[in-house]
């Protein structure tokens, strides 16, 4: 289990007592378990055993070198959308003919490092793409393989800034301009087909979507079969949703069975590009209470983690469940409280009137679900240097990545030559 309690009410991750985690590290902190994300992966793995298949772990959403090397050995291709993130896969070891590159906005500079370092596919979003990565293929004398991402034009239902499937969002190249960007592709001498794929959007609970998406893509597949071009693999993107309040995520085994039937007997491989399903429930931040402060209107707790840590709640009105790391005992009365960070913006708040059993000044608390898009979208701002990772293993961990010193976070700016003296 990933996260239980300690019969004296401790949180536990896997066997290792955060409390401890808190006090050996500081606050505020994000642990992740191994095991957490490695059931998370077996979990598309299994689902997907009856064909060919390959998971491409999105690592926008926790690219910490050491969570991509635990990945790594299980077999997992990986999906990027940088020069930096293919950088990591690298540095972690990963083997990079399992990646995928997605992104709308690759420079030629980053074609030009991904052909080098021999990476699986393109997934391209433009004509104008198609054009920069031929001319780039040719100047390496290589030739590119490629996926052209689909706008399938479907209503993913989730939440506006995280859903790219929609004909009005800047994602992927729509279905009546695909045969042409194929017909370009298969005409030029340093381009190959290889595949066709979509991402309609994050945090999805309904399989639906994902099924209408498909059906748009294997229309255009027969049309392509039709002038003799094949499809090797289609690529689902990633998207599934997890628990972070009530919401019911979508159960694998049944996602995979609503594909396999659309897809019926084709014969191609499937890859999906998950992130926040691998990742997500297998992380907290824990964060310790500064102060409580009691307004005429209002409970405050403020707490040392702030919207640079975690900006989900602040970009996306984002919920995460918050819970004591010690369990009040059982019929504990709850109240509503605001739980805020010490930045200096009102934005700066990770919940508003959350009923919560009473927290004191210096008490440790855990927001659940922050494993995905928490410590990758940090910052520094306030001067806040970024914050530890620890990596829990059974009864073993480790800091992952080590929260900078001052001069560390200083060093990096520069004064100009001519300002020194
Ligand atoms: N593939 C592509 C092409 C993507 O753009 C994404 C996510 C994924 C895969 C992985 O999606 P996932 O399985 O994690 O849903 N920062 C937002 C989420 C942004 C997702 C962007 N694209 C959040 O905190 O909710």
């Amino acid at each position: 289990m990933t996260f239980t309690r300690r019969p004296d009410g401790e949180l536990l991750i896997e066997e290792v007592s955060t409390s401890d985690l808190a006090a050996r590290f500081g606050t505020p902190l994000y642990a992740y378990s191994r095991a957490g994300i490695e059931s998370a992966w077996h979990a598309f793995d299994r689902a997907l055993a009856s064909r060919p298949h390959l998971i491409c772990y999105a690592l926008k959403a926790n690219s910490n070198l050491a969570v991509l090397n635990l990945l790594s050995r299980l077999g997992s291709g990986f999906d990027i959308v940088s020069s930096g993130e293919l950088a990591r896969v690298q540095a972690a070891g990963c083997d990079v003919s399992k990646v995928v590159f997605s992104g709308v906005g690759k420079s030629s500079d980053e074609m030009a490092t991904a052909l080098e370092a021999g990476i699986k596919c393109f997934n391209v979003e433009s004509l104008n793409e198609i054009d920069v990565l031929a001319s780039v293929a040719q100047a390496h004398g290589v030739v590119a393989p490629v996926s052209v991402r689909i706008n399938p034009d479907v209503d993913a239902g989730t939440h506006p800034y995280i859903s790219t499937g929609l004909k009005e969002n800047k994602f992927g190249i729509d279905t009546t301009a695909a045969i042409d960007a194929y017909r370009k592709i298969a005409d030029s001498q340093h381009l190959e087909v290889l595949g066709m794929d979509f991402h309609i959007g994050s945090q999805l609970t309904e399989i639906a979507p994902y099924q209408d998406a498909l059906r748009r893509l294997l229309l255009l597949c027969d049309q392509l079969q039709d002038q003799g071009i094949k499809i090797s693999h289609l690529d689902l993107g990633g998207g599934q949703g997890i628990r972070y309040r009530d919401e019911q995520p979508i159960d694998l085994t049944s996602w995979a069975a609503a594909i396999n039937e659309v897809l019926g007997d084709r014969d191609v491989e499937i890859i999906v590009e998950p992130g926040r399903s691998i990742v997500g429930n297998a992380g907290i931040l824990l964060t310790e209470v500064r102060y409580l402060k009691h307004t005429a209107d209002k409970n405050f707790a403020i707490v040392d983690a702030a919207m640079n840590d975690l900006i989900r709640p602040a970009m996306y009105d984002a919920h995460h469940d918050i819970v004591p790391v010690i369990e009040p005992a059982v019929g504990t009365p709850v109240a509503p409280i605001d739980i805020v960070g010490p930045v200096c913006e009102s934005g700066d708040t990770f919940t508003k009137q959350r009923a919560m059993p009473p927290v004191a000044d210096g008490e440790m608390i855990a927001f659940r679900s922050a494993g995905a898009y928490g410590a990758v979208m940090s910052s520094e701002y306030n001067s806040r240097p970024m914050i530890p990772e620890v990596l829990v293993d059974g009864d073993q961990f480790a800091v992952i990545r080590p929260r900078p010193t001052f001069d560390e976070m200083l060093n990096r700016d520069k004064l100009p030559e001519w300002m020194q003296d």
